[in-house]
């Protein structure tokens, strides 16, 4: 049995960046998570109108911007006049909704990117999705995770090297055993940070699967995580998970 080198100490995963501190799924909430140690960053996407991959949570752009309307409806020149950091706080005016590549592009090479599949509409998606991460050394920096289990079936047929994460709110009975019924291979499973236990985490350990449960924000949070063994926690405050670890 491998030892578990994260044992007492899960990797930080900054959730949409630091979006705590900075607008969410922005290049200064990424550029932000970087700078506070972040091992790895969670991001949302969604394809635009004109087929290129948008990093937004919500299908609109209405609660994160200033502009309006759903993505896959805009054309992404469109999308790009949109102001992605007023909203958060004035300091941040002028921040766009990133392109995909943007990120990659931003971040150093040893930071991980979890991409959030979102809107997961139509094999357009998967086919634009898997051609930008073929490209060199992306495949290997990404986790690619969604609530859509079958989108990541698919994902994961089409390219085997693609490590896929299964995103889950519901407690499951054993999440293990739902992981292996997938008959793939899986590289994480991303549980509510509620519904995770000592023993879950052991059998998922077991199993070879990591595990990152998803969106923990407070110390007594973070002790609980840390003392059943995650091998990572995604948070909106990635520097403050940091100096707690340390
Ligand atoms: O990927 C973890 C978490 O981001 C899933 O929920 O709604 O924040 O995208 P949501
Ligand atoms: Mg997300």
């Amino acid at each position: 049995i491998e030892p578990n080198i994260h044992a007492s100490s899960p990797i930080v995963i900054g959730h949409r960046g630091a979006a705590g501190e900075a607008p969410e799924n922005t290049l200064a909430s990424f550029r932000l998570a970087a700078e506070q140690g972040s091992h790895m960053v969670e991001l949302d996407i969604h394809l635009s109108e004109d087929g290129k991959l948008i990093v937004c949570h919500d299908d609109t752009l209405d609660r994160t911007t200033d502009g309006s309307g759903a993505i896959r409806l805009l054309h992404s020149e469109v999308i790009r006049k949109a102001d992605a950091g007023s909203w958060f706080s004035p300091s941040f005016a002028g921040e766009k909704v990133p392109f995909l590549e943007e990120v990659y592009d931003l971040l150093p090479e040893h930071i991980e990117i979890n991409v959030e599949v979102k809107d997961s509409a139509g094999s357009l998606l998967d086919r634009v999705l898997l051609d930008y991460l073929r490209g060199e050394g992306r495949l290997e920096r990404t986790v690619v995770s969604s609530f859509d289990h079958k989108l990541l079936l698919r994902l994961k047929q089409a390219e085997p090297e693609l490590r896929i994460g299964l995103l889950y709110a519901a407690d499951l009975i054993h999440h293990a055993t739902y992981a292996a019924l997938l008959e793939t291979e899986v590289w994480s499973l991303h549980p509510h940070h509620g519904h995770i236990g000592a023993r879950d985490t052991e059998d998922a350990l077991a199993a070879g699967l990591q595990i990152y449960p998803y969106t923990a924000n407070h110390p007594a949070e973070w002790d609980k995580l840390i003392s059943i063994g995650v091998t990572g926690i995604i948070t909106d405050f990635p520097g403050l998970l940091n100096e707690h670890l340390n």
